[in-house]
């Protein structure tokens, strides 16, 4: 399936992302291992939390079919889970397959997770080895999956300082430290994404936090809760991009969460010159939310400060393409992760950006790009859904056609983007070849 995109347009309106992916999985997963029932709303029908739902329903959890976003999870508590029937694929998911590998370390039987692709080129041994030293056994196929993990391994707590930013890691040993003897506790490097840490509180469970450490106790008791969760900001950010670089345009995402681990979209593309408001800043469930109304402005390249990178991790390729339209030059570096995301995403950009007629440098843990005109092309996605969103939104400002391949991996983080992207303005066309 392939994006054309038409040049011109601007974007206006208001709108409503879809839910947000990183708390779409956890629920799934926090609602499964609670005593009762957990009442969901705003979660994410896209294909990766969709599979983190199939592997639990795999695992004798009731889940009902979601329902525009609403669900309910029959909670098994935490040691109610059953032997899955065969291998659990995750299909391009990350996130389900590193948190699951932490939370399956700890279950009674033993399980394997695969995915597509993509996946089984991701690497695994950044989870393998802190669960390993809690006493899990996993065998994965060079660091990368399927992993197999045996089942009625004692585990203890550990403390382990992170050696990257990754809020996978941390979550994924919080969740094998649920069912650890003792005391589990995660140093991180630098702020990432506490979505685990604070729903984790919304079911009760104690999770202590401060100055970049977070512990647990094993054994506790999570309740089922209700939760509301809000439109993803990953997602918020092809559409904040593109109203800030389209002249003209005047569009509000509604119901955006910006908790401040991953609002450095926002402050990075306000340092670019983007006019960008908040309102009806409120609290839900734990997680802050706003409506964001976005304005087109002029945009200058700025060396993207370090500190930001892991809170604006999933936004970065988005973030190139306002790069491309600023004036002068935009600097990203410390991002070496991005080359271990669903595609090697500093190459993905690079390329498509240089068949856009955009000047850039690639480093190993980054990219300069020159803003300049951009001229019409045809861009690979890599089948990364990011990559494929991103360069939707450069039809805006491009100066002819641009046709995206393969961009059937949207619908794993954002269903409906194409009806939704073309009600806000963008002149998109799918088609399947
Ligand atoms: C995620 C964490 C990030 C992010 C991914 C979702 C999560 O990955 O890129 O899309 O839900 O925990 P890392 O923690 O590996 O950086």
């Amino acid at each position: 399936m392939h994006f054309y995109v038409e040049p011109g347009g601007k974007l206006t309106g208001s709108i409503r992302v879809p839910g947000d992916k990183s708390m779409s999985h956890r629920v799934i997963m926090l609602g499964s291992i609670a005593e009762g029932k957990t009442h969901v709303s705003g979660f994410l029908e896209g294909e990766d939390a969709l599979a983190t739902l199939s592997a639990f329903r795999n695992m004798g959890v009731t889940i009902s079919e979601p329902q525009s976003g609403r669900l309910t999870i029959e909670g098994v508590g935490l040691g109610g889970l059953q032997a899955p029937q065969g291998i659990m694929d995750v299909g391009n998911s990350g996130t389900s397959i590193r948190l699951m590998a932490g939370l399956l370390a700890g279950q009674s039987f033993s399980s394997v997770l695969t995915g597509d692709e993509s996946l089984l080129r991701r690497p695994m041994a950044r989870v393998i080895t802190p669960l390993s030293r809690m006493g899990a056994l996993i065998h994965s196929r060079e660091g990368c999956p399927p992993l197999e993990i045996t089942g009625g391994r004692p585990l203890r707590g550990l403390h382990y300082e992170l050696p990257v930013a990754s809020a996978q890691v941390k979550s994924s040993v919080l969740l094998a430290g649920l069912y650890s003897e003792g005391t589990t506790s995660v140093v991180e490097p630098a702020p990432t994404r506490d979505h685990t840490e604070r729903m984790l509180r919304g079911f009760g469970y104690d999770v202590q936090a401060s100055s970049g450490s977070i512990s647990l106790e094993g054994g506790g008791t999570l309740r089922g809760t209700t939760v509301d969760i809000p439109a993803d900001i990953s997602s918020a950010t092809f559409f904040i991009v593109g109203a800030s670089i389209a002249e003209g345009s005047d569009l509000v995402l509604e119901h955006v969460g910006i908790n401040p681990t991953r609002d450095g979209v926002i402050r990075i593309l306000k340092a670019m010159g983007a006019d960008i408001t908040m309102s009806n800043e409120r609290d839900v469930g734990g997680e802050p939310v706003a409506d964001l109304r976005v304005r087109s402005a002029p945009l200058r390249g700025i060396e993207i400060p370090v500190e930001e990178v892991p809170l604006a991790i999933d936004e970065l390729p988005a973030i190139l393409i306002a790069a491309a339209c600023a004036e002068g030059v935009t600097v990203l570096r410390g991002a070496e992760e991005l080359r271990v995301k669903e595609s090697d995403r500093i190459a993905s950009m690079a390329e498509g950006l240089t068949q856009l007629g955009i000047i850039n440098t690639v480093h190993p843990d980054g990219i300069a790009v020159t803003g300049g005109k951009m001229s019409g092309g045809v861009i690979a996605t890599h089948h990364d859904h990011r990559i494929a969103m991103s360069f939707a939104m450069a039809g805006l400002r491009a100066s002819d056609r641009i046709k995206i391949s393969d961009c059937a991996h949207v619908a794993t983080s954002f269903p409906g983007f194409a009806a939704l992207a073309n009600q806000a303005g963008l002149r998109l066309e799918v088609a399947d070849t």
